[in-house]
């Protein structure tokens, strides 16, 4: 017995659910790369990418992942034996840092207990005692996706300014662009990067790295420059040279809907969506919490990302059991826990294109996986989900 055909849902956090929209706009035969309506998808997607970066900056495209982002991003600025102060709150800033040590890097870590945000004040008095400002740049992420961490990177510029530090200030926010407020230029951010895979609503496959001209000026001495990554390439005359060789013409004829999809709804539209989805899987969990079996991962309610939510279960409940009903009896695929926090929670993603339907069927497969398994679940999270819903647009239009 199961009830589980029908549409898979996808609710781990990235890759998220591409829409069918942007999967038809990638169904078509491939076309010329030096001419027609590919230059012109190119500037279009440049041009919105900007947008969603916020920043007058430059943005480059590249045909890789997460990581092929963030090796761009040292690369483009740094020289062997350089020092980069990287902020954990997670798995992922972390592993930037390490990331970088193949190229000649050293990474300063201000570690982290994964429950809370990164520790800006231990960053700044590190910041403070680098007299001879060895450290060349600080490495961060605004959402950790393993942790479901937010960041305040709105404060950073703030510590490096105060501390009259000259590093650069590099953040990720492959989690977390498209899903809530990212500022580039105002919050004096000069290297940001993401990915395709995430709020942007694609496959996995392109990653964008957003520059200011600060970046741009001290790329000109970096010494880990190479050919794929360089910017100074990128920025040649030819189209093809934004690429670094054929452009991924699929690829960005569905990030050419993605993007007008994403900015017909509007940013500020997309961002309060995500909260108000967030807040209700916060409501399910906490309510399922009441009784032991669970927690929200991220102690204090500010901290927790709109985009993805950690939950840590009681000792002794296995997360596989319950991913793996929810799996094979009802279709939804929940997110393991990575890294430290293997093994003892799942994740759900809420990021991307993702509504209230979405977002209640997971969480009622989750709730009768509960009781399937016949784990304490007191009342409905689910209830709790729907009715912090309501209310909040009960003020919509009708
Ligand atoms: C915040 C963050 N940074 C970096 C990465 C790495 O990206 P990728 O797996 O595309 O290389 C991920 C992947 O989940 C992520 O969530």
């Amino acid at each position: 017995m199961s009830v589980a055909q029908g549409r898979d849902f996808l609710s781990i956090p990235g890759p998220t659910v591409v829409p069918d929209q942007v999967l038809n706009a990638m169904h078509r035969p491939a076309i010329d790369i030096y001419s027609g309506s590919l230059v012109g998808v190119t500037d279009d997607c440049l041009r919105s990418l900007k947008q969603v970066f916020q920043t007058q900056g430059q943005v480059y495209i590249y045909a890789a992942n997460g990581h092929g982002a963030w090796e761009a991003a040292l690369s483009n600025t740094l020289c062997k034996g350089d020092t980069v102060l990287v902020l954990e709150s997670g798995l992922f800033a972390k592993s930037w840092g390490e990331s970088g040590v193949v190229q000649g890097l050293k990474p300063i870590t201000v570690t982290s207990d994964w429950r809370n945000p990164a520790d800006f004040h231990t960053a700044a008095e590190i910041l403070r005692d680098d007299k001879d400002h060895k450290i060349k740049a600080v490495l961060t992420v605004q959402v950790d996706t393993a942790s479901g961490v937010v960041n305040d990177v709105s404060k950073l510029r703030g510590l490096l300014d105060d501390a009259d530090h000259p590093a650069l200030l590099m953040v990720d926010c492959i989690a977390s662009l498209g899903t809530m407020p990212f500022k580039m230029d105002e919050w004096g951010i000069d290297v940001a990067i993401t990915g395709s895979q995430k709020g942007l609503m694609l496959p996995p496959g392109l990653s964008f790295v957003a520059a200011n001209d600060r970046a741009k000026a001290i790329h000109k001495t970096a010494d880990l420059r190479t050919h794929y990554w360089d910017w100074t390439f990128r920025d040649g005359p030819e189209h093809y040279m934004k690429y670094c060789g054929t452009p991924p013409e699929h690829m960005m004829f569905g990030l050419h809907c993605a993007l007008d999809m994403l900015l017909t709804e509007g940013l500020e539209a997309a961002f309060e969506r995500h909260r108000l989805l967030a807040d209700a899987v916060r409501a399910a969990v906490s309510v399922w919490g009441e009784s032991g079996l669970m927690e929200l991962n991220i102690v204090s309610p500010e901290a927790r990302a709109n985009s993805v939510t950690t939950i840590a279960l009681a000792e002794g409940r296995s997360p596989q059991l319950l991913l793996d009903w929810c799996e094979k009896n009802a279709a939804v695929k929940l997110g393991i826990t990575i890294g430290e926090l293997h093994n003892k929670g799942f994740r759900i993603g809420h990021m991307g294109y993702v509504n209230a339907p979405m977002i209640l069927g997971t969480l009622g497969v989750i709730e009768t996986a509960l009781h399937a398994l016949k784990w304490p679940v007191g009342s409905s999270g689910v209830a709790a989900a729907a009715g912090l819903l309501g209310k909040s647009l009960s003020k919509a239009n009708l």
